[in-house]
Parts: C-alpha cells; sequence; structure tokens
C-alpha cells in the first residue's frame, strides 16, 4: 500500500514511486458548503477520474502543460509533484452559483466579458475571494504568476468550451489550480463535474456538482452523462 500523505475531502495524495512524482486517488466522497454537507456517492471516484483524465488528455494534445503523467488505474493517477499556488482561479462564461447570489444576476445570465477570480486555498477560512492585489501582498504568487495562470486559465476556457459545446454541453464556470514545477507553472488538481458547473446545451438541465449542493437527485446521473458525451466527441 502506498504512503497517504494527505487526506483532501474528494482525493487522497499518496506518494509516488520516486520523488518527483505524487498518486492521486479519487474518493467517492461528495463534499459542498465547504465539507458542511457529506456523503458517499459509490462509483464517483472512478467517474471524476475518468473525466478529468479524458479532460487532461484533450488539455496537453493541445499544448497545455498539466500534472498528469499517467493513468494507473481507474481511480489512480500518477503525476508530476509540483508546489501547489495556495490561490484558486475561477472562470465564469455564465453567471451562477455565489456571482448570481452576490451581484443578483439570474443564473444563466450571459456576461459581456468571461470573468476570472482568485480564491484563497484555506478550507478554515471558507476560500475566501481575493485580489490581485491582496495574493501579492500576501506573497501567495507574484505579478508575473498571476499573469500566467490568468493566460493559462483564458486559454483553458477556450479549449473546454469548444469541447463542451460539441458535447451539447454549456460550460458555465470552473475553478483551476497551478502549481509550480521546473520553474513553470502547471495545471493541477481536477476538472471534473465537481469542479465545474456543466449544463445541457438544450435543455439546461444541470449535469454537475449542483445536483449534491441543491439535492436535485440522481447525482451521478449527470456525471455519468458527461463522461458518454466527452467518449463519444473524443472519438471522433
Ligand atoms: P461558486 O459559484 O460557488 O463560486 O463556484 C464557482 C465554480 O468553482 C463552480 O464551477 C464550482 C467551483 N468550485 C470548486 O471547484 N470548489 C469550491 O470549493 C467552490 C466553492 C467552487
Ligand atoms: N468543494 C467545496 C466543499 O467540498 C465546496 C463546493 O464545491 O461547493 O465543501
Amino acid at each position: 500500500m502506498d504512503t497517504v500523505l494527505r487526506e483532501g475531502k474528494s482525493k487522497i495524495i499518496c506518494a509516488g514511486p520516486d520523488g518527483g512524482s505524487l498518486i492521486l486517488r479519487y474518493k467517492d466522497t461528495a463534499t459542498a458548503f465547504n465539507g458542511e454537507k457529506k456523503e458517499d456517492l459509490a462509483g464517483k471516484g472512478k467517474l471524476n477520474a475518468a473525466i478529468s483524465n479524458q479532460l487532461y488528455a484533450y488539455l496537453a494534445e493541445n499544448g497545455v502543460e498539466t500534472h498528469l503523467i499517467e493513468v494507473l488505474d481507474e481511480t489512480s493517477a500518477l503525476v508530476r509533484k509540483a508546489d501547489i499556488v495556495m490561490v484558486e482561479v475561477i472562470v465564469r462564461n455564465a453567471a451562477a452559483g455565489s456571482f448570481s447570489k452576490k451581484y443578483g444576476v439570474p443564473e444563466g445570465t450571459a456576461l459581456k466579458n468571461t470573468v476570472t477570480e482568485f480564491s484563497l486555498k484555506d478550507d478554515a477560512l471558507g476560500d475566501p475571494m481575493i485580489n490581485e492585489s491582496q495574493i501579492t501582498a500576501l506573497g501567495l504568487a507574484d505579478e508575473q504568476e498571476l499573469a500566467c495562470m490568468t493566460g493559462l486559465a483564458l486559454r483553458v476556457n477556450g479549449l473546454l468550451c469548444a469541447l463542451f459545446e460539441k458535447a451539447g454541453v454549456r460550460l458555465i464556470d470552473f475553478k483551476l489550480e497551478f502549481g509550480r514545477y521546473q520553474g513553470r507553472l502547471i495545471l493541477c488538481d481536477e476538472i471534473s463535474p465537481d469542479s465545474c458547473r456543466l449544463w445541457d446545451a438544450d435543455t439546461e438541465q444541470k449535469l454537475d456538482k449542483d445536483r449534491f449542493r441543491r439535492d436535485l437527485g440522481d447525482v451521478l446521473g449527470g456525471y455519468r452523462e458527461i463522461l458518454r458525451r466527452l467518449q463519444d466527441v473524443r472519438q471522433v
């Protein structure tokens, strides 16, 4: 059994075969509202691993450098050990979630431009929103890194929007994490229905973790649909 280094809400991080890598194991646990709501959904780990691996492969094919080295099995991946930037990058193509609540805009409202936001990666503080001067003031990232993360996040957004559009899915918003690796910033963590809002393009049906957050039922039905559609469009 691998040495567990850290157990997060949805993944376990284990030591890799050498000092430069880690093993990520996806768990079945779903959490929301900073862990206040928590449930085990059998099969969620496999679904998120498969979806994230598909998206990471697609991004790598399109020149985005990511932490993924190799898929190990249905719930595990070997990844580069990067120094995680303690700031999450959120990209919004339409209003939803905290943005809708905070600014009083109905969910699904199109935005005149793509929104990027940062939040402090700190569960104990509830991942508060943080601006660029606060990030540099606290030494969490420098200006060059912030510009790089924003540029990469927008590039990832363009690529993901194009892929999801083919799959009949509207990418409403998502969260990314980055890590420092050999002097560069690379994409880390997962990209899955846990970290994205994904709506059916025709019906606006939610196919993401809002089904869990809002008790909409059949949470994994949405995740399965996302995986099925991604597999379809990626085969062409
Ligand atoms: P928000 O509307 O709640 O701020 O969420 C924006 C996006 O970020 C949404 O796609 C869900 C994702 N997200 C995470 O991945 N982790 C989190 O802890 C939160 C709050 C949001
Ligand atoms: N990821 C956070 C949690 O697990 C919040 C969320 O995604 O809603 O509590």
